[in-house]
């Protein structure tokens, strides 16, 4: 429909300004929108306040939700209009009239209710003023200032500088110096939140690291920055010059302390494979989206005690060698297994025990574990005697003296001994058992040491449990063990609870043990599992969890996070080197 507008403005010394407008729309929109064909700049009106539109039978005004029109003084919604119709929108006018030649709709707009009304009005109305009651506005800005100056400055200072810690301990009663508390202390140091001075060590100076450290003296850096690749990228060579402050915030109330945004980590670990082609460790992004898949660090020598990182996804060289043999599904057998009385069947807590409340497993030990169905009998003829486990050369010894005893005394029962050349004594006749005599005997217990040796090493029982080597010189009878290495943290850079997941899922969503032949399989779930219910820190269908639900920041073995900005090995060198596969070699 083809438009005219035409605004009016009355002058303050009498006569009508008139501006015009041509439009052609579709329909004739009222508002505050730029895109109204009458736009009118005024806060009461509604963005889009009111609509015409030019139908079959005349027009017709549309009134918006909660839009103030009148038609002709009533308060009104949708309805017909026609010329001669005057449409209160808002505080303007707006006439409807003849409209001229070759147009459809003509209307007159006019500003009749100015801002500034309102108050005026009102204020012309009352008859109360401030003086009235003998205080003026001036004698009222003084008192004002006074109090704040009193309350607020000159009596929590006199307070602070009074009253050192020691006599604030015995004050009863209100510290004036709280006032200038700028929020609730976190529920951390709820224990010190009235001993300001503490943390504010030097009034009106910046909180500083010193104050911190007297408590969390051992915290340490996220990396160590001695080394020159690291100190040569300018974004990680600022991290030593952050103060707790930038990364810890306090009067947050039970707000954590702790920054905890992704972007925080990912601005540096997004590219970190670029800006630090030496690191081992991979590139990672958002959570839910571009965070690396496990790389656990499996044994790759139980006697040398290495580790390599190998992907989760890499099955072809993902195999851990702990130097012990152990199928998880002969001992899982459903309907199953030989145990000391009789047939019994065994679940993961059998050998796995999680004590309460912990994140790990306790260690898996022979003694108290396996040995109750794989006893270290070494002679059928004497049950009552085993060999003592983890000790290779003792349980050698052990066995050729059984022999040697054994054979001393006559090892009467065996077909094959030769009988031991004893005289009868008699009693009271003290004679020495001469190493001639002895020879026979004990050349007989060497041979059955050793075939004793030979089987319970070789096969039966150490050899059953552990990698083994024979040879000479090896041992007392020529065996040795292959140092036995279980894994404890393959993921040591990561943090996983058992506890926290052991309500809500079976241990075979994460480790397929059942099916398990041998022990150098390694059962660990992929990233992905975790991703089915953690999603990244906005997520709301799914767990939130930011980086540090999961990792550290303050990493063992770095240097000290200290008030020296200069980097500096960790004083007591812990762990010594950074926590990388060098000092990981040296856990278990
Ligand atoms: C656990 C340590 C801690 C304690 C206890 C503590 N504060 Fe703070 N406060 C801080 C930190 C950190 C800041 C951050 C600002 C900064 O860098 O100084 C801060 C900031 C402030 C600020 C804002 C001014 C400024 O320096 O930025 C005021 C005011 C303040 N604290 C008052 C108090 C008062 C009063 C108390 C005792 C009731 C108190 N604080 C107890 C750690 C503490
Ligand atoms: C009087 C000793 C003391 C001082 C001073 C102190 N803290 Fe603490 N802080 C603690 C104790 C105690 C805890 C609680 C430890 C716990 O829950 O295991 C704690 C907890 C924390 C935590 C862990 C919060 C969490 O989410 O678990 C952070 C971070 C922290 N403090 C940072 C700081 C910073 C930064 C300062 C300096 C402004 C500071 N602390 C000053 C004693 C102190
Ligand atoms: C200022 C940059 C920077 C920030 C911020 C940062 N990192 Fe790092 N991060 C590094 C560097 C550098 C290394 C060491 C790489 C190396 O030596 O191979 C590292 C190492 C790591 C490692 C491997 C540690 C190890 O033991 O091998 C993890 C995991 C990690 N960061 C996670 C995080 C998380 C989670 C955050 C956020 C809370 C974070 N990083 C924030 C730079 C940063
Ligand atoms: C649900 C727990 C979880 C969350 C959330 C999480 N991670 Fe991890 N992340 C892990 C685990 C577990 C590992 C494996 C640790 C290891 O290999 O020792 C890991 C490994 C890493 C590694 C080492 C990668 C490699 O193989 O070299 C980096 C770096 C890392 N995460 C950074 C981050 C960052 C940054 C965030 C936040 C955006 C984050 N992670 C969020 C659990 C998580
Ligand atoms: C008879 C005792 C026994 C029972 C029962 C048993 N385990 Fe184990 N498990 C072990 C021993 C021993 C090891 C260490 C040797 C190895 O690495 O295989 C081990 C290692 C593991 C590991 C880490 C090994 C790796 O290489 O990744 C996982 C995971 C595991 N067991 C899960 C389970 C689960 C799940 C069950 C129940 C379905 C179970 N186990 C039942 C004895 C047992
Ligand atoms: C309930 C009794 C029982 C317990 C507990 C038990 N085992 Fe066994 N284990 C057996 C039986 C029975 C067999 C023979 C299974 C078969 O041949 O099917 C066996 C077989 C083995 C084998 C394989 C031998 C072969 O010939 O392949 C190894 C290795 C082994 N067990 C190691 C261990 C270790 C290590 C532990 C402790 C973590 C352990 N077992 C705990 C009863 C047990
Ligand atoms: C039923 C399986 C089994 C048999 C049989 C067995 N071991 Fe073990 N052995 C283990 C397991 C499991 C470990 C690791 C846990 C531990 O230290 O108890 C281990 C650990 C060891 C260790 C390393 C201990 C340490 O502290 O580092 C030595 C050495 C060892 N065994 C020697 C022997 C000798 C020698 C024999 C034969 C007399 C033997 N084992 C028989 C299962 C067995
Ligand atoms: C949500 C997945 C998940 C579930 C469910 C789970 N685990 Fe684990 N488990 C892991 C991860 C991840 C690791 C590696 C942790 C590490 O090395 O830091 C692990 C490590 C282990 C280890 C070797 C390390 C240790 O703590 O001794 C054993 C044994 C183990 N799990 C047994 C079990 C048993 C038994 C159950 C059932 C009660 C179970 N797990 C349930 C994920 C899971
Ligand atoms: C069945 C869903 C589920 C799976 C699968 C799962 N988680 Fe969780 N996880 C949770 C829930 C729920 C919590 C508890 C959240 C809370 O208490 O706020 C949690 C808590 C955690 C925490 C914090 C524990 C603590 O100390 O409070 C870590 C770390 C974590 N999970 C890591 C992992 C890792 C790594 C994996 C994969 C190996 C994994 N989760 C798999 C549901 C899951
Ligand atoms: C560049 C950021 C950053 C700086 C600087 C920083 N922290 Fe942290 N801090 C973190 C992050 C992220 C965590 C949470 C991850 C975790 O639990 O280890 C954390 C955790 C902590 C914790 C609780 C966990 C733990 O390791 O004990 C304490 C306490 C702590 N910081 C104290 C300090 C003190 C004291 C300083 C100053 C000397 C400091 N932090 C400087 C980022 C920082």
């Amino acid at each position: 429909m083809e438009i005219l507008v035409t605004y009016l403005t009355r002058r303050k010394k009498g006569g009508v300004s008139r501006r015009t407008e041509e439009r052609s729309a579709e329909a004739l929109h009222f508002g505050r929108s730029t895109n109204a064909e009458v736009y009118l700049a005024d806060p009461r009106i509604r963005f889009e306040h009111a609509v015409i539109h030019h139908r079959p039978g005349g027009l017709f005004i549309e009134v918006e939700k909660l839009s103030d029109v009148r038609v002709n003084g009533q308060t009104s919604s949708n309805r017909s209009i026609g010329v001669g119709d005057v449409l209160g929108i808002g505080p303007f006018d707006v006439t409807l009239v003849e409209p001229p030649e070759g147009k459809d709709i003509s209307i007159e707009v006019e500003l009749v209710r100015p801002l500034g009304d309102d108050y005026a009005q009102l204020a012309a109305r009352s008859t109360v003023r401030l003086e009235d009651y003998g205080l003026s506005r001036r004698l009222w800005s003084w008192v004002g200032f006074l109090a704040v100056l009193i309350l607020f400055l000159a009596l929590p200072a006199w307070y602070f500088f009074q009253h050192t810690e020691a006599s604030a301990e015995k004050t009863v009663g209100r510290r004036f110096d709280a006032v200038w508390n700028s929020g609730p202390i976190s529920s951390q140091h709820q224990f010190i939140s009235d001993k300001c001075n503490i943390c504010h060590e030097k009034p009106f100076v910046q909180v500083r690291d010193s104050a911190c450290l007297s408590c969390h003296a051992p915290v340490t850096h996220h990396f160590d920055g001695a080394t020159a690749e690291i100190s040569n990228v300018p974004q990680f060579r600022k991290l030593p010059d952050k103060t707790c402050n930038d990364c810890h915030q306090e009067h947050n109330g039970s707000q954590a302390v702790t920054i905890s945004k992704e972007s925080f980590c990912i601005e540096c670990h997004k590219d970190i494979e670029r800006k630090l082609p030496q690191s081992s460790i991979k590139n990672a992004g958002r959570f839910d989206l571009d965070h690396p898949d496990f790389r656990p660090d499996v044994v790759t020598d139980s006697a040398a005690r290495t580790f390599n990182r190998i992907s989760i996804s890499n099955s072809a060289e993902l195999s851990e060698n702990s130097g012990l043999k152990f199928p998880h599904d002969a001992h899982l057998k459903k309907d199953g297994i030989r145990g000391p009385n009789g047939k019994e069947t065994l679940e993961c807590r059998s050998c796995h025990i999680l004590p309460r409340g912990a994140a790990n497993f306790n260690p898996i030990g022979m003694e108290g574990t396996c040995e109750r169905c794989h006893q270290l009998v070494f002679d059928p003829r004497r049950p009552d005697r085993t060999l003592p486990h983890g000790q290779a050369n003792n349980a050698q010894m052990l066995i050729r003296e059984f022999y040697s005893d054994y054979a001393l005394r006559g090892g009467v029962n065996d077909v094959q001994a030769p009988a031991p050349d004893i005289t009868r004594q008699r009693p009271g006749e003290q004679t020495p058992v001469t190493s001639q005599r002895q020879t026979a005997p004990l050349a007989w217990a060497d041979q059955q040491a050793q075939r004793v040796a030979d089987m319970s090493f070789g096969k039966t029982m150490c050899g059953n449990c552990h990698e083994v080597s024979s040879g000479s010189g090896k041992g007392p009878l020529n065996w040795s063990v292959v140092p036995a290495l279980i894994n404890k943290a393959w993921l040591p850079r990561g943090r996983f609870d058992h506890s926290a997941h052991s309500d809500m899922l079976e241990c075979d969503s994460c480790h397929a043990a059942e099916t398990s032949k041998k022990s150098s399989d390694v059962l660990l779930p992929k990233i992905a599992v975790c991703k089915n219910c953690h999603g990244g820190e906005n997520v709301s269908n799914k767990v939130p969890s930011t980086c540090i639900t999961c990792h550290d920041f303050h990493l063992p073995g770095t240097s000290r996070m200290g008030n020296t900005k200069a980097w500096r090995k960790n004083p007591d060198g812990e762990a010594g080197e950074m926590h990388n596969l060098t000092s990981i070699e040296g856990k278990n």
